[in-house]
């Protein structure tokens, strides 16, 4: 599996504030981190990455960023813009953020109501961006309920924090994914906290590590569903990441009737890692635990192809957030589902999913990695071609992605327009 991407990320931010040199293994070339990276060299880190995926950071320090000469590119990374704001708050200088025409119409409100809270300036467009940051400003501690379950949000207050005086506490009424909190740690920040409630105080100086990144499970769940609804298959995919703040779409397709299991699980510095091996399985629809939706907040769409599948029907509740991710998830995988002859019922926070054969049809991947790979997953059981458009989106979280479904016996062509 490619590497992690919300570590991968992580690696790179945290690594350019430490001192020392941060070696990453395993690191995602995605589109996504190198707009990160990108941002950072700007930002006066020298980031080593002749190969691929090893990237060796000289950090700076956590006054040693410069001054960037221009505005920084996130491109269409949610995680890139919202955690460097939060690291950027903290600066000596003025910066500004920018990203794709998606990332721009993102939500931005939820991280600049807190960070503006903590003493920061954030110029935007009506909680859009682009983000424009004063420099210069003292921050102070904060403590915050977050109001949507959100790792970015929670990451943003912590990077924030850092930098602020007295200590920061976020207190999540939802489990998210926990990787800052983990890295941070393993960096020798001054953090604490368990139950929902992380602390952060100030500390003299992060130091450098070495950070195994591990495969991405949100990656793997395309393959994994993949197997499942395959005929005679069996799949062992190596060296996942299962971070129990991750795992919700094992659980999920488990109670569906999936055969996953987990094999030879251990941590990998920070990191629980472990092998996944899948067999075909006939899967039923259920009504999915509304607590499970933000430990497989990027899984849904793969979960929207695995309802269609799934004898009966299957019901999600509690998913609005999916309507801000890198598209408007709900509708996009619901359009594109119903074009294969799905039936869908669809509310503004839900969907329900009725089992049916999907048929051949062309599709939009709206731009996003997540709808265009589970697009490509339907199409491995539909009863005749499925061109799925704006299929490049991939590269943002899973290059190789095509190649790897190739190897697994898929057949996929590329068709001359650029767009298909
Ligand atoms: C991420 C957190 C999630 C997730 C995104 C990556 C992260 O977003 O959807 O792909 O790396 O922190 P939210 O925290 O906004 O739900």
């Amino acid at each position: 599996m490619p590497g992690d991407k919300s570590i991968s990320h992580r690696a790179l931010l945290l690594g350019a504030i430490a001192e020392g040199q941060t070696e990453v293994e395993g690191f995602l070339a995605g589109e996504d981190c190198l707009h990160t990276l990108s941002a950072l060299r700007a930002l006066g880190v020298s980031v080593d990455n002749t190969d691929d995926t090893t990237v060796r950071i000289e950090g700076v320090g956590l006054r040693g960023l410069a001054k960037p000469a221009a505005a920084l590119d996130l491109g269409n990374s949610g995680t890139g813009m919202r955690l460097l704001t939060g690291l950027l708050c903290g600066q000596q200088f003025d910066s500004t953020l920018t990203g794709d025409e998606s990332l721009s119409s993102r939500p931005m409100q939820r991280i600049i109501e807190p960070l503006s809270m903590m003493g920061a300036g954030i110029d935007n467009d009506d909680g859009k961006p682009p983000l424009a940051i004063h420099g210069a400003r003292e921050l102070v501690g904060i403590h915050y309920t977050l109001p949507v379950a959100s790792a970015q949000v929670k990451s943003a207050i912590l990077l924030a924090g850092l930098y602020a005086r007295g200590e920061t506490a976020v207190i999540e009424p939802v489990v998210t994914r926990d990787h800052t909190e983990r890295m941070l740690k393993s960096m020798g920040a001054n953090i604490f906290g368990d139950s929902g409630q992380i602390r952060i105080q100030a500390s003299g100086q992060l130091n450098a590590t070495t950070i195994k990144v591990p495969g991405d499970l949100s990656s793997a769940a395309f393959l994994i569903l993949a197997a499942l609804i395959a005929k005679d298959a069996e799949l062992l995919i190596t060296n996942v990441g299962v971070n129990p703040t991750r795992t919700g779409v094992i659980e999920i397709l488990r109670e569906m009737g999936g055969d996953i299991s987990i094999e030879n699980p251990q941590l990998v510095g920070e990191e629980p890692v472990a092998d996944i091996r899948v067999k075909s399985s006939v899967l039923h629809g259920i009504a999915v635990d509304p607590s499970l939706v933000s430990l497989a907040i990027d899984e849904f769409p793969v979960l929207f192809v695995a309802a269609a599948n799934a004898v009966g029907s299957t019901r999600f509740t509690g998913i609005g957030e999916l309507r801000v991710k890198e598209s408007d998830r709900i509708s996009a995988m619901a359009g594109g589902l119903r074009r294969m002859g799905i039936k869908i019922d669809e509310s503004e926070n839900g969907a329900e999913i009725h089992y049916g054969e999907p048929s051949g049809a062309t599709v939009d991947s709206h731009g996003d990695h997540r709808v265009a790979m589970s697009f490509v997953v339907a199409a491995t059981i539909a009863d005749s071609a499925v061109r799925v458009r704006d299929i490049d989106a991939v590269d943002t979280s899973f290059p190789g992605f095509s190649d790897l479904m190739s190897s697994l016996g898929v057949s996929l062509s590329r068709e001359q327009s650029k767009q298909t």
